[in-house]
């Protein structure tokens, strides 16, 4: 069983999917969430891992600059030894301290098709350009924003979709489902280059 930590700022749904998964899904028998890990102590997806009884790791933005910052954070995750550091919704980008640490086994899910859109907003561009449909994407994180390679992509339809709502809630249900398919394939058959 492979041991993930998990990382989100917000709401936590795709921490909610991939703990579903793990508990009998596509994640069942291939990985256990070991921690969750926040840069918002009041972040939902934290209190969703307390209820679950997962340790937590919790450490607000502070006047350090990013390096300290991640060089305290990633201190705090060493013990409990994961494997894989899962980004769901982590408003933060990664310094070099970070993706060295955990370098090719950084997981990240993106609200667009990162050779298209970075950055944030990812359901706004969609829904500002009016666009039928939309990519999210599965990609491993780099030293770049948004730059690593994708290990997976799936399209949501956005035809008829007249809200902004509308459109974070197809893309999200396609987050959910995609999210933990790419981490088991992931996991299981480490991309060439990567595998030890
Ligand atoms: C998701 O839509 C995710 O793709 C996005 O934040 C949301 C988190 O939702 N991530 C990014 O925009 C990263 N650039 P959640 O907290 O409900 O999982």
């Amino acid at each position: 069983m492979k041991r993930i930590a998990v990382l989100a700022s917000g709401r936590g749904s795709n921490l909610r999917a991939i703990h579903a998964a793990t508990m009998g899904g596509a994640l069942a028998g291939v990985a256990k969430i070991v921690l969750v890990g926040s840069d918002k102590p009041d972040a939902p997806a934290l209190a969703f891992a307390v209820e679950s009884g997962i340790a937590t790791v919790a450490q607000p933005k502070n006047s350090l600059g990013r390096e300290a910052w991640d060089a305290a954070f990633v201190e705090k995750l060493a013990p409990h030894r994961p494997d894989v550091i899962v980004l769901a919704g982590f408003m933060r980008i990664l310094s070099k301290v970070f993706v060295e640490a955990y370098e090719g086994r950084i997981v990240n899910v993106h609200p667009a098709d990162t050779r298209k859109h970075q950055g944030l907003g990812g359901y706004d561009y969609a829904f500002r350009e009016h666009l039928e449909e939309t990519t999210v994407t599965v990609h491993l994180v780099d030293h770049g924003l948004d730059t690593g390679p994708i290990l997976a992509q799936r399209t949501v339809d956005l035809r008829g979709a007249l809200t902004l709502e509308d459109v974070e809630h197809r893309g999200l249900a396609v987050e959910h489902a995609l999210y933990p398919e790419a981490l088991r394939e992931f996991l299981i058959t480490p991309p060439v280059g990567l595998r030890k």
